[in-house]
């Protein structure tokens, strides 16, 4: 029980809670979108979102880097590893994707959303193909 497999379960237990909230705060979007602007649903829908942001995403996202950056430390020789730098490339881009829906949750709570029920059903697929590519690199490390 080495102290880098207890890191690299944390590490994936970190990116599972992560993964859950950006499941599931676009699907929110979805439903927020199509509800009266000012009704007590849609004031539902605000905490409900912020408390997801918040409570769980933020935390989640911020425990998967510390952990991630931490197996890198403790393995430095993974650097060199292409599907690692790919793997990397591709969780930079689900960070952006956290901070879009950091700013849309402001927009929403604001009253201040213009995008549809149907965009937010799209953008609601981003998480699970950057997923899918994430784990066939980390798992099966093809190049
Ligand atoms: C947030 C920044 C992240 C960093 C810096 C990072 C870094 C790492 C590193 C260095 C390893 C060890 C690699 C190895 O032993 O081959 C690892 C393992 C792993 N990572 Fe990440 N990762 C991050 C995000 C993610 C995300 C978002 C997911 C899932 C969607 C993920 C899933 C995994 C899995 C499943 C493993 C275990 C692979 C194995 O043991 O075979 N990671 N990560």
């Amino acid at each position: 029980m080495s102290p880098y497999q207890w890191i690299l379960a944390l590490h994936v237990i970190a990116t599972i809670a992560w993964m859950a909230g950006l499941f599931y705060l676009p699907r929110l979007f979805v439903y927020h979108a199509m509800s009266a602007p000012g009704s007590e649903q849609s004031e539902t829908f605000k905490l409900m979102e912020r408390r997801l942001l918040r409570v769980i995403m933020d935390p989640a996202m911020i425990a998967s880097w510390l952990f991630g950056l931490w197996l890198l430390a403790l393995n430095p020789a993974l650097r060199e590893q292409g599907y690692l730098q790919a793997k990397t490339a591709l969780v930079v881009l689900m960070t952006v994707y956290h901070f879009y829906l950091a700013r849309a949750v402001r927009l929403f709570a604001a009253g201040k959303n213009t995008r549809s029920h149907v965009y937010w059903r799209v953008m609601n697929e981003v998480p699970t193909l950057l997923m899918i590519a994430i784990i066939i690199l980390v798992i099966v490390k093809p190049f």
